[in-house]
């Protein structure tokens, strides 16, 4: 069984490394971050929050399209490595549990932007709560996420509905040395703590899996040549 507390800062290193690959390439235009970007926006002149920014992929990108970037994480060591990456220190990187009240930005931000951070969250009904209370009033809110429902077709689950709140192990991340877990809920349950948090939901994006940037894991259930969208984009606006 994997602890409920965020295990990223014991593999902040190994993290940093894996996106530092990834980075090289850029965004390619068929990748699942170009989709995440188009659904974002312009973000020039943007106040925007990189909620759980990790070592600073997103909001490095945000940044070079002049958005004003303030990238929060609840790991300190991942918060170092992005100020390391960073030197010109245009970006403000702050460490902090997105879960818990932050009065210091309250309504102080024209977006959210949030990449792969959703499902890793403990208490995703609190993180979903501050968002809402640091974006201004009528602010955005895109989230990038796993979908809930490629837990069965990863072969994580049999049940979809029973294993709610359960934790699991990030298998693809754990082979680059990265051990870190997620929690599975159901995607009504995410989308129920997203209204009760004052969000309106104004679009839902299914994403496929991109030909050739993901090895096709030994689990899946997808037969080869399928197609299913094993991400999901939720883009919010404060109601
Ligand atoms: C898969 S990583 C994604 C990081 C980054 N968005 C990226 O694309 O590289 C998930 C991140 O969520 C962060 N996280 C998890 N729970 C959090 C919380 N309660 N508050 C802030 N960050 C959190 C983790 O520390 C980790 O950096």
């Amino acid at each position: 069984m994997f602890p409920s507390k965020n295990t990223y800062d014991e593999c902040a290193v190994e993290y940093a490394q894996m996106m530092t690959r990834q980075e090289k390439t850029g965004v390619e235009p068929n990748s699942i971050m170009a989709r995440f970007l188009q659904v974002v926006g312009d973000v020039s002149g943007l106040t925007v929050l990189d909620a759980g920014c990790g070592e600073g992929y997103l909001s490095r990108i945000l940044a070079q399209r002049g958005a004003h970037v303030t990238g929060i994480d609840v790991a300190p060591r991942l918060i170092e490595l992005a100020r390391t990456k960073e030197a010109v220190g245009q970006i403000n990187y702050q460490q902090a549990d997105l879960s818990q009240p932050l009065p210091a930005y309250l309504e102080h931000f024209d977006l959210a932007a949030s990449f792969f951070v959703l499902n890793d969250v403990y208490d995703y009904r609190g993180f979903l709560r501050t968002l809402g209370s640091v974006l201004k009033q009528t602010g955005r809110l895109v989230l990038f996420m796993n979908n809930p429902y490629s837990l069965m077709v990863r072969g994580h689950t049999t049940d979809y509905f029973a294993d709610s709140g359960q934790v699991f192990p990030y298998r693809g991340l754990a082979e680059a040395g990265v051990k870190v877990h997620f929690y599975h809920r159901t995607l009504e349950e995410y989308l129920t703590a997203s209204f009760a948090a004052g969000f309106q939901l104004e679009q839902l994006v299914d994403v496929p899996t991109p030909e050739g940037s993901f090895q096709r894991r030994r689990e899946t259930l997808i037969p080869e040549g399928y197609h299913f969208p094993f991400f999901t984009i939720l883009s919010f606006r404060k109601a």
